[in-house]
């Protein structure tokens, strides 16, 4: 017998849906500067929206350290015995890809910043410190590979949304409940 608990700790929990909210934000604003914005057009409204997506994003990474060091230090429920082997496969490999996504899409955000020689602002209150200097090769490399990511995040993320729809409406097990309880 398991001695986990049914449920994700109330901290793994408000790591949840806090970066799940911070995540859908900046996807959307993310979203709408890169593909119904230019700076032809829209001008400094461009450069302001990406600055706010910046400011937001950033956030993540923080938040991503932790997460991390509190899923290693605290286990996650276990599956219902209800699910295949090859469906928990697959779910463990779906969580082990969204949590890249949350490293990722970050990384890339500033290092694609960095290298095109702009700052990466936090909450509008502080600058992370540039790791890298200008560096257009890099930003050629880093830039379409936050996007292609994004497009990834987004799929995984829909697929993740749906998948705990699933076991919560059709399933009716504990899954989605474990992520926002802790008693039955
Ligand atoms: C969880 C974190 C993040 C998410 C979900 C995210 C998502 C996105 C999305 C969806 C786009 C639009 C892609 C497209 O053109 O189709 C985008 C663009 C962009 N992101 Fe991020 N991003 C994140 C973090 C960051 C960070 C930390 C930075 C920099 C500090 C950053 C900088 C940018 C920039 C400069 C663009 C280009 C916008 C434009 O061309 O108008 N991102 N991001």
């Amino acid at each position: 017998m398991s001695q986990k608990s049914k449920y994700y700790t109330r901290t793994a929990q408000w790591l949840h849906w806090l970066m799940a909210i911070i995540f859908i934000v900046a996807y959307i604003i993310g979203f709408y500067s890169g593909n119904f914005l230019s700076y032809e057009t829209d001008g400094s409204f461009k450069g302001d929206v990406i600055t706010l997506h910046k400011n937001i994003a950033s956030v993540m990474i923080f938040l991503v350290i932790i997460r991390i060091f509190w899923r290693y230090t605290h286990p996650a429920p276990t599956l219902p015995d209800s699910m295949s082997p090859s469906m928990k496969k697959m779910a463990h490999l779906g969580h082990l890809g969204l949590y890249f996504m949350l490293l990722a899409l970050p990384i890339t955000g500033c290092l694609f910043s960095w290298s095109a020689g702009h700052p990466v602002p936090v909450l509008y209150l502080f600058e992370i410190p540039k790791l890298v200097q200008d560096n257009p090769d890099l930003t050629a490399i880093v830039k379409p590979l936050h996007i292609y990511i994004a497009w990834a995040a987004g799929l995984l993320l829909i697929g993740h949304i749906a998948a705990a729809l699933k076991h919560h409406f059709i399933d009716k097990d504990n899954v989605l409940r474990s992520m926002t309880r802790q008693h039955d």
